[in-house]
């Protein structure tokens, strides 16, 4: 790992900007004026989004015989909330300027005596707990019984189907419950783009482990989930993992550990690695009066199994794996931008580009779209010069651009331009999905 890594503020702008312009994200109801905190993938943003997923889905179910899926609901009653401590200590401490009536989370501010917005001193009101979750009510009726959250992590969803998942997979711990969706926060202080928002997605799973086995599980966890940042393309000078000290620790974790990017204002999680221990099962246990247990027959013995938890924020990785991506490199005295995303994660793999938009070339042209659609996610693009089109896949990270062209008609070969090194290759028509294969496996 490099030394020298330092944050680029610059970067985040320019990535804004790409976002907007090249419909990676928008903000949410812009033309009501925007409606904060929240963004809309665009045409492009939500397949990266879903190829972060699926590179996610892949290594923690697909490629394992000890993890299973699972997609619970987003709606829950309070009793999943009191049981996992959400009720009672998913908050944050809030204080008021009297001066100016700014409102500051206080944990976050450099001096808890300082207003930031006006600078007044001593003028803070006593700090009140706020809780981060969305409430809302179930029904037509707005009563107290009623009440209904948002789940603000994916996690409970494998804790209360514990029992569910080892009955009906035939799991037996070491074995983990995994689940991609939706998770909803209240946040006080959102921002920095899509890092922090109050509506984002999750990527998490619950290991099960027997308790003696918890340390080696987690540290086995640590080390995979960042050779998964590392396998898919992340500089490894720019990602690092941050055990937490002990003043961070929850009361129930053993331990902790952080997987942080080095953003544009500096070092951020991106994801928590935790050791539960058995807090969650036992809780559930208690506050539901079911066994959230394990039978070992082998050594004829019952307990608690104690979880291995690594929780992944996919929207913040997405926009992770679009900064890493970006570069700018000067060809002919001209900056070309270029994101060189892994394969599996560019939007589209490949861009099938006429020479002109001459009706003598579409029909070919749609001839090699149909012929490769059906295996990758491929881009139609007939505007414009072919410099312009080629500089457009290259600033969202195309890896292939094929060119039919005149002589196309007459040879049936096309020009195949790779999206790094802008070399380019003349390749028959017959073989060019192999071609494309070999280089996007
Ligand atoms: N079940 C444990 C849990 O939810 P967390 O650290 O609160 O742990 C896990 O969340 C990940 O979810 C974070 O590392 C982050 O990537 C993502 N995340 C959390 N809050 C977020 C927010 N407000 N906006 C975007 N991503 C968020």
């Amino acid at each position: 790992m490099s030394e020298t890594a330092s944050p680029d503020p610059e970067l985040f702008d320019k990535i804004v900007n790409l976002s907007k312009r090249r419909g990676f994200v928008f903000q949410s109801a812009e033309i009501y004026g925007g409606f904060r905190s929240t963004y809309d993938y665009g045409p492009l943003g939500v397949l990266l989004l879903r190829n972060v997923k699926d590179a996610w889905w892949r290594s923690m179910v697909q490629e394992r015989h000890d993890v299973v899926g699972l997609d619970a609901s987003i709606l829950s009653p309070p009793q999943v909330w009191q049981a996992s401590g959400h009720l009672a200590n998913f908050s944050d401490p809030l204080v008021d300027c009297t001066n100016c009536n700014a409102r500051h989370r206080l944990d976050k501010l450099d001096d808890p005596n300082v207003c930031p917005t006006c600078g007044s001193e001593g003028t803070f009101t006593e700090a009140r707990e706020f809780n981060l979750m969305f409430k809302t009510h179930a029904g037509p009726v707005t009563e107290t019984a009623a009440e209904v959250y948002l789940r603000p992590e994916t996690a409970q969803g494998m804790f209360i189907n514990f029992a569910n998942v080892l009955n009906t997979s035939r799991k037996r711990p070491p074995f983990g419950i995994a689940q991609i969706g939706k998770s909803f926060r209240n946040e006080i202080t959102p921002g920095n783009f899509v890092f922090r928002t109050r509506e984002f997605e999750q990527m998490e799973m619950e290991f099960f482990v027997p308790p003696a086995e918890s340390q080696e599980w987690y540290e086995y966890w640590c080390q995979t989930r960042m050779d998964w940042y590392l396998d898919l393309g992340m500089d490894p000078a720019k990602i690092k993992l941050r055990a937490h000290d002990d003043d961070e620790l929850s009361h129930y974790s053993s331990g902790t550990s952080d997987v942080e990017y080095l953003f544009p204002w500096g070092w951020d999680e991106l994801e928590g690695i935790a050791n539960r221990g058995d807090f969650d099962l036992t809780q559930h246990a208690t506050h539901s009066g079911e066994k959230l247990d394990f039978f070992d027959q082998a050594n004829n013995e019952r307990y608690v199994p104690h979880v291995i938890e690594p929780a992944a924020g996919a929207t913040r990785t997405a926009m992770a794996f679009l900064m890493d991506a970006y570069d700018e490199e000067v060809v002919n005295d001209d900056t070309r931008t270029v994101l060189r995303l892994d394969h599996r994660l560019a939007p589209y793999k490949i861009a099938v580009l006429p020479l002109s938009k001459k009706d003598t070339l579409t029909p070919t042209a749609m001839e090699v779209f149909d012929s490769l659609k059906r295996r990758w996610m491929v881009d139609y693009d007939e505007t414009q010069s072919i410099g312009k089109r080629y500089a457009r896949q290259d600033e969202v990270g195309t890896p292939y651009c094929v060119t039919v062209d005149f002589d196309t008609l007459d040879d049936r070969a096309v020009t195949v331009r790779e999206r790094d090194t802008r070399e380019q290759d003349r390749v028959s028509l017959d073989q060019l999905e192999g071609y494309l294969a070999e280089r996007l496996s």
